[in-house]
């Protein structure tokens, strides 16, 4: 039997399951959490998101530069990738003392860019990655993503913390 090939698709496909989940949880969250909690969160999902953005650029959208017909779209997700950067360092250094409307505000907006760049990724950007990779370039970012390790980092402390996790 031919070896399980790597999916660069589903893995990606994976990782974004995985930060939406974070966003929601804290968008769905009522006031029971504190904002030091509330911080923790989003500081786990900037290791995350972090994490994944930089393997996406060193791997996949530096591949698919090289097409034409992909290029304009990457350097769209390129930019998009540079706000919700941003979006992410504005959260640093706020603390117990922030308004938890305006952060709650500043997360809504994180988790609709997030949203938006996620779409056009697994949209647009997979249709004409599909067109342009082989078969074998694909495997390959696929097991360079898997092994460059970095996301998911924060899952385990996350599923730590979250003891009080109940089953629905
Ligand atoms: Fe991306
Ligand atoms: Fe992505």
């Amino acid at each position: 039997m031919p070896k399980r090939k790597t999916d660069i698709y589903k893995t990606l496909k994976e990782e974004h399951g995985k930060v939406k989940k974070m966003l929601k949880g804290i968008l769905s969250e009522k006031d029971g959490s504190g904002m030091e909690a509330l911080n923790g969160i989003i500081s786990d999902v900037k290791k995350e998101l972090e994490a994944h953005m930089g393997k996406e650029e060193k791997y996949f959208y530096s591949a698919l530069e090289e097409d034409d017909d992909a290029r304009k779209l990457i350097f769209e997700a390129y930019e998009e990738h540079n706000i919700v950067k941003n979006l992410l360092n504005n959260f640093d250094g706020t603390g117990a003392m922030e308004d938890r409307d305006q952060w709650m505000a500043r997360v809504k907006v994180l988790d609709d860019m997030v949203l938006h760049h996620i779409k056009e990724e697994e949209g647009e950007v997979f249709k004409e990655a599909k067109k342009f990779l082989e078969k074998d370039q694909e495997e390959r970012i696929g097991q360079e993503f898997e092994n460059d390790r970095g996301f998911g980092e924060t899952e385990k402390r996350s599923e730590e913390q979250s003891g009080r996790t109940e089953d629905k």
